[in-house]
């Protein structure tokens, strides 16, 4: 039998259930229980990751202002809603690039964007690094050799996903992604990415790993360059943190 202070739990959830007067089963009870389970998991089960890098540590290719706008406002909303929003279909003990590929057409958007929010600025932010000089900033070892492999060489491969970076319509990402033995660039809307399973012609279809991310969402770049996409990807180049994307090359082409 219930205590009351099990009753009053219920009947709390009830209320949020917005099912407050209703009779309900013991099914219904058990379910309503397993959402408060879900509410405790979720409610600090995304969070923040350090920036590995000073707010104006991109400068001048990234201005302080943004970046530090970009990472304490957006991509903080994007993790406070993800905790907000209590989910039967997240497995909370996996990680957030696993929690990725179970996205499909089916997931709430709430999820979906958010979820994908967090996923890609968490990823970007470590994609890029200071260079204040602006030296020359080129990948080297196995993925360079894919790369050129891929593409002809790195100016051709720079040249393709500029373009494809450049004319993508509205908000989005640009990727490099390598998806069983070959690397491609493609572009995701909103907050998508290519590990989401969406729009698939074959379930089957192995999952694409990003490599390199840009986002070209406004919020990223036009307090610099307002509507100057392109100047804001050209710089992009400089800060491109090569090495990572090495790191995530070499992790995934094993799988
Ligand atoms: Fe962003």
């Amino acid at each position: 039998m219930s205590s009351r202070r099990d009753f009053l739990k219920k009947s709390s959830l009830l209320g949020l259930a917005g099912i407050a007067s209703n009779l309900v089963s013991n099914n219904q009870l058990n379910t309503l229980e397993n959402i408060g389970e879900v509410t405790n998991q979720s409610n600090q089960a995304f969070k923040l990751p350090p920036l590995p890098y000073a707010f104006d540590a991109l400068e001048p290719f990234i201005d302080k202002q943004t970046m530090e706008i970009h990472y304490t406002k957006h991509h903080q909303a994007y993790v406070d809603k993800l905790n907000a929003t209590p989910s039967t279909n997240i497995d909370y003990q996996s990680t957030d690039q696993i929690k990725c590929t179970h996205i499909d057409n089916t997931t709430t958007s709430v999820i979906r964007n958010n979820l994908g929010g967090h996923y890609n600025h968490s990823l970007f932010w470590t994609l890029l690094m200071p260079n204040p000089e602006g030296k020359p900033n080129t990948p080297s070892g196995k993925l360079a050799a894919v790369i050129n492999t891929s593409f002809t060489n790195f100016d051709e491969f720079k040249k393709q996903f500029s373009e494809k970076a450049a004319t993508h319509f509205g908000s989005g990402w640009c990727w490099l992604v390598y998806q069983k033995g070959k690397i491609v660039i493609e572009t995701t809307v909103n907050q998508d990415n290519p590990l989401m399973r969406l729009n698939l012609k074959n379930p089957l279809e192995p999952t694409k790993y990003p490599i390199l991310a840009l986002d070209v969402w406004e919020h990223a770049y036009y307090l610099k360059y307002q509507n100057k996409r392109k100047d804001y990807i050209e710089n992009f180049w400089k800060i491109v943190n090569w090495q990572q994307a090495e790191k995530l090359f070499l992790e995934v082409e094993k799988l």
